[in-house]
C-alpha cells in the first residue's frame, strides 16, 4: 500500500509549502498530493482552499489576485512556530519534487469550472516536463476530469468522491468508468473493507483520503487500499528523524 505525501508532509510544516514538500523528501517519500489553483493572472499555485487567509483573518479568493499580490500572503501564519511562507507555483513544486517523485497527484480544484482552461494548461506543463507517466490527475469536478481525458488519452485519472457518494459505490464506479478512470478515491468514512473490495473488482485502485491514525492505515492495508493519503508521510512508523 502506498503512503502519499498529502499537501507534504502537512502534520509538520505548513501544507502544500515548499518546506512541507521537503520535509516529505526528507522524510522519505516518494509519492505526494497537492492541490491546485489560478491567479488571476493565469499563473497555476498549489493551494487547498480557493482562497487564502491574511493575518487579519480575511479571506481572499486566489482568482481575484494577482500572483504578485498572492505572494505577499503569509499563508503559515496560523501555523505555530512557522516564518513565513507563500503560495507556490505549480513548477516550484514540481522542481521541488524533482526526480524523486514516483507519483504526482494533482488533485485539480476547479468546481464549476471557475478556473476555464485549466485542464489544457496544467497538461501543458505536465507535457514540456515529460510527467505524464509519474502523474495522476484528480479532481472532485467531474467536467474537469472529463475534459482532462478528451485532452489527454493516456493520462492516469483519478475520481475524487466526497464521503456521501462513496455511499453508491455503483453509481460512482460507473461514473469512473466513464471517463476511463484507473482510480477510486474516496473518503476514509466509507473506505469499508467492502466498498474497497467493490472498486477493486471493478478493476479500479481504490486510494482513501486523508488517513492519519497507524491503526486506521494498518486496517485500510489489511483491506486491501491500494494508497492512502496522509499529512504524516511516516504513518507507518518507517521514518526516523534524523540527528
Ligand atoms: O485528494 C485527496 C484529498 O486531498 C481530497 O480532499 O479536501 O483534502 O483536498 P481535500
Ligand atoms: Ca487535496
Amino acid at each position: 500500500m502506498k503512503i502519499i505525501a498529502h499537501r507534504g508532509a502537512s502534520a509538520y510544516a505548513p501544507e502544500n509549502t515548499l518546506d512541507a514538500f521537503r520535509l516529505a523528501l526528507d522524510m522519505g517519500a516518494v509519492n505526494f498530493e497537492f492541490d491546485l489553483h489560478r491567479t488571476k493572472d493565469g499563473v497555476l499555485v498549489v493551494n487547498h482552499n480557493y482562497y487564502v487567509v491574511n493575518r487579519q483573518e480575511k479571506k481572499l479568493p486566489i482568482a481575484g489576485l494577482t500572483f504578485e499580490e498572492l505572494r505577499k500572503i503569509d499563508v503559515a501564519c496560523f501555523f505555530i512556530g512557522a516564518d513565513f511562507h507563500c503560495v507556490p507555483s505549480f513548477e516550484e513544486v514540481l522542481d521541488t519534487l524533482g526526480e524523486k517523485a514516483e507519483l504526482i497527484n494533482v488533485e485539480i480544484k476547479n468546481d464549476g469550472n471557475v478556473y476555464p482552461g485549466i485542464e489544457r494548461q496544467t497538461l501543458e506543463i505536465i507535457r514540456k516536463r515529460n510527467l505524464l507517466n509519474r502523474i495522476l490527475v484528480s479532481s472532485f469536478d467531474f467536467d474537469t476530469l472529463k475534459r482532462m481525458r478528451d485532452l489527454a488519452p493516456n493520462m492516469d485519472i483519478g475520481l475524487l468522491v466526497h464521503g456521501v457518494q462513496s455511499i453508491m459505490p455503483g453509481r460512482i464506479i460507473r461514473k469512473a468508468e466513464e471517463i476511463k478512470a484507473v482510480n477510486l478515491h474516496i473518503h476514509i468514512k466509507t473506505a469499508t473493507a467492502k466498498n474497497i473490495a467493490l472498486i477493486r473488482e471493478a478493476g479500479l485502485h481504490c486510494y482513501v483520503y486523508t488517513v492519519n491514525s497507524r491503526k486506521d492505515a494498518e486496517r485500510l492495508k489489511a483491506d486491501g487500499a491500494d494508497a492512502v493519503f496522509s499529512n504524516y508521510p511516516d504513518i507507518m512508523g518507517e521514518w526516523k528523524l534524523k540527528p
